[in-house]
């Protein structure tokens, strides 16, 4: 089903307009950085595990044939690897809106892995920060939940929406986690049994 949590997302987490904010991506945010951004780092968050389990009715599919994307499931001890991206508070607007079919804006603990910068201006803060996260939890009207690796694979190999394929999103995706050398059985699982297909 088709929501809209733009609203609920402007009051969620305020910033001042002089602030500086760490944004966690782990999804199309790793490998679609179509927003401005300060810096970016490579990062990780605990407690998470990525999964292919949110409806896209705006981007990757429709409202007759959603698409697969991916968001976070709860795992105790769990390490999920992403890309983390230092922003200004006007674009928490833009992707207010990319992220707008069921995810909110949740505060967490990110621990950079890497030193690598974009630019100058790092900000050189250490190994830890609070940064955003964009997640859509079980009980949105968008989620779709766990299926057979087989049928997940199918709907993501047929679904397309506004920002393209399915199928993109999932192969992009994978090849972003293995550029991070980042292990993630879920998602490699998933582009083996498309691949098949
Ligand atoms: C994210 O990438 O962090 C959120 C999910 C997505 O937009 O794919």
């Amino acid at each position: 089903m088709l929501i809209d949590t733009t609203a609920i997302n402007q009051q969620r987490h305020c910033f001042d307009a002089d602030a500086e904010i760490w944004i966690f991506g782990y999804g199309s945010l790793i490998w679609k950085a179509d927003f401005p951004f300060l810096e970016k780092r490579s990062a990780y968050i605990t407690g998470w595990e990525r999964r292919f389990w949110q409806g896209s009715h705006d981007h990757r599919g429709t409202l007759e044939a959603p698409g697969r994307v991916v968001t976070l499931t709860p795992v105790p001890g769990a390490i999920c690897h992403g890309m983390a991206y230092r922003i200004t508070p006007e674009t928490l607007a833009p992707l207010d809106h990319r992220e707008k079919n069921g995810y909110l804006r949740e505060l967490t603990p990110l621990f950079f892995t890497d030193n690598f910068t974009d630019n100058d201006s790092s900000t050189n803060e250490g190994d830890q920060t609070q940064g955003l996260v964009y997640l859509a939890t079980d009980d949105n009207p968008a989620f779709l939940g766990p299926a057979p690796l087989d049928d997940m694979a199918r709907q993501i190999a047929h679904a397309s929406g506004p920002s393209g394929p399915n199928r993109d999103y999932l192969v992009n995706l994978a090849q972003a986690l293995r550029h991070l050398n980042v292990d993630d059985a879920h998602i490699f699982a998933l582009e083996q049994q498309l691949n098949r297909l």
